[in-house]
């Protein structure tokens, strides 16, 4: 039976009523704003009413996952049409604590959320707290994030946001996200690569697209012809609810009632120190010829700029790049992705195989993240002397059951020197030498190299998204 949804079917209804937007689907927006709040002390009441004006009355700013999916659709049907702000709250262990004592945040299972993040610092080799940005040093309750397509009604929302909540709490920091473009329109991060194309699929229609962008033909697991090969599923994105949602504990009542684990980290890139080290690598292994122009940098990432995965090829230019996920790698054999690569050390592709198909692994988050920073050059115009060392990164983040095993495993997997560290966000030993094969696709010889840090974590927090039935509940308990 299929794990995956139908937006469509009335069944699921209830379901998406239940939770509150951006969980199961991304709100596609282009502009962000990541509000995080201090609620000051002897101020419960009003936190709480607050809560509940959000999802209810003529101000309610939060939509729910099916609300979601129906202005998503709009969007798609026709891009002229403005659908409006988008918005949803997500309340950290310190937030519960501050709104109902000690005795209910237990109930929120997490160890990492009922921690928070400044406590896994030394677990995932973060820097001390105490040098974060001064906005998360402090102690946050609440993050709303909002997002619309237009920047200046969106800061006008946010403004919006600062009076209602002057009474009894205070803006610790807001961080804004701006989507970057590369020129045939994929969503890029800084260092230049497209971002987002692998992600667990949710619904039906989702996979229906993927499919078509993957050329996967979906009984062809039998295909014997040679041609068709390519048409078969390597690997698999479908995903059932329960790899981001769990059963929110303080609104037992209702069956609906779901909620996620929620991770927050701002992340500053070092554009120029990355694009120097990349050359410096492509020295290393001796490439000099056209053909492997971009493969050092490809080497880290696991794909090119473009998207293109360097397990299939070794330049860029493959057909659909910046949507290709039908590949997995050949196990045990690093001669065209090194091990240590980001998207094959954050999502190995190995796990439990159905029916001849490897299924999406349950390590996988729902990744929401958006860049922040302004750029004044090109991220892809191949130039290293113009780029961005500071104020420029991402605001990672990402939905998931369970902070532990999920987004807290990746990261530590990244970190670990063993096959080398991640390149991109590995913290740790950066001397640590990774394996690299110079020859695309042949094991022998090996270079050996190491990969100095250029993503720095400037702070963050974990979260619960909470259910539609919490929110609109709250202020009477
Ligand atoms: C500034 C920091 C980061 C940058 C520049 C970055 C960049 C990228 C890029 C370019 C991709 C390939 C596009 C795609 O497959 O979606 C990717 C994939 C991915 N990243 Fe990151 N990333 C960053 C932070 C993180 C963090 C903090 C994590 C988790 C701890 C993470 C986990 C993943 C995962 C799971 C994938 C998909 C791998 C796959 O399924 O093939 N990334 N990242």
């Amino acid at each position: 039976m299929s794990v995956l949804l139908d937006p469509h079917s009335l069944a699921n209804r209830p379901l998406l009523d239940g939770i509150q937007g951006n969980i199961l689907k991304s709100h596609g927006r282009p502009h962000t704003a990541n509000v995080f709040i201090h609620c000051r002390p002897n101020h419960v009441d009003e936190a709480k009413t607050w809560l509940h004006s959000l999802v209810e009355g003529e101000d309610a700013l939060i939509q729910s996952g099916y609300a979601q999916l129906r202005s998503n659709l709009l969007w798609k049907e026709n891009q002229a049409i403005d659908t409006g702000l988008f918005a949803c709250i997500h309340i950290s262990a310190a937030g519960y604590r501050y709104l109902f004592g000690d005795g209910k945040n237990t109930e929120l299972a997490d160890k990492p959320f009922q921690r928070g993040m400044k406590a896994s610092a030394a677990l995932l080799n973060d820097p001390d707290p105490e040098s974060w940005e001064s906005g998360f040093q402090a102690e946050i309750h609440f993050m709303l994030l909002l997002a619309y397509t237009h920047k200046d009604l969106l800061e006008a929302s946010v403004d919006n946001v600062n009076r209602a909540i002057q009474s009894f709490a205070d803006v610790t920091t807001i961080a804004w996200g701006c989507a970057l473009k590369n020129a045939e329109g994929a969503g890029i991060e800084h260092f230049g690569y497209v971002d987002g194309i692998s992600q667990p699929l949710f619904f039906e229609d989702e996979w229906e697209t993927y499919k078509k962008n993957n050329n996967i033909k979906d009984e062809a697991r039998d295909i014997k012809d040679e041609k068709d090969k390519d048409t078969i599923i390597k690997f698999d994105p479908r995903a059932a609810k329960e790899l981001v949602l769990v059963k929110d504990p303080l609104s037992p009542k209702d069956p609906n009632a779901w909620g996620s684990y929620f991770v927050f980290r701002k992340l500053e890139q070092n554009v120029k120190g990355f694009k120097q080290e990349e050359a410096i690598l492509a020295g290393i292994l001796g490439f000099r010829e056209e053909d492997d122009k971009e493969r050092a940098g490809a080497m880290l990432v696991g794909r090119a700029e473009d998207g293109s995965p360097i397990e299939l090829d070794k330049k860029p230019g493959l057909i659909n790049s910046a949507l290709l996920n039908n590949f997995a790698y050949q196990s045990g054999n690093n001669a065209k992705c090194p091990f240590h690569g980001h998207t094959r050390k954050t999502n190995p592709r190995v796990g439990p195989v159905e029916e001849g198909v490897q299924v999406a692994n349950n390590r996988v988050m729902a990744r929401r993240g958006i860049p922040y920073g302004n750029r004044t050059d090109d991220p892809n115009d191949g130039n290293i002397y113009n780029k961005p060392t500071d104020k420029v990164g991402l605001l990672f983040m990402s939905y998931q059951a369970s902070i532990k095993d999920q987004f807290e495993f990746v990261q530590t997997q990244a970190n670990d020197t063993q096959e080398g560290i991640d390149p991109v966000i590995g913290q740790g030993d950066r001397s640590a030498k990774g394996v690299f094969c110079p020859e695309w696709g042949l094991t022998e010889p090996t270079k050996k190299a190491s990969f100095a840090q250029f993503v720095n974590l400037k702070g963050g927090e974990y979260f619960f998204a909470p259910s539609m039935s919490f929110l609109k509940n709250i202020h009477k308990g």
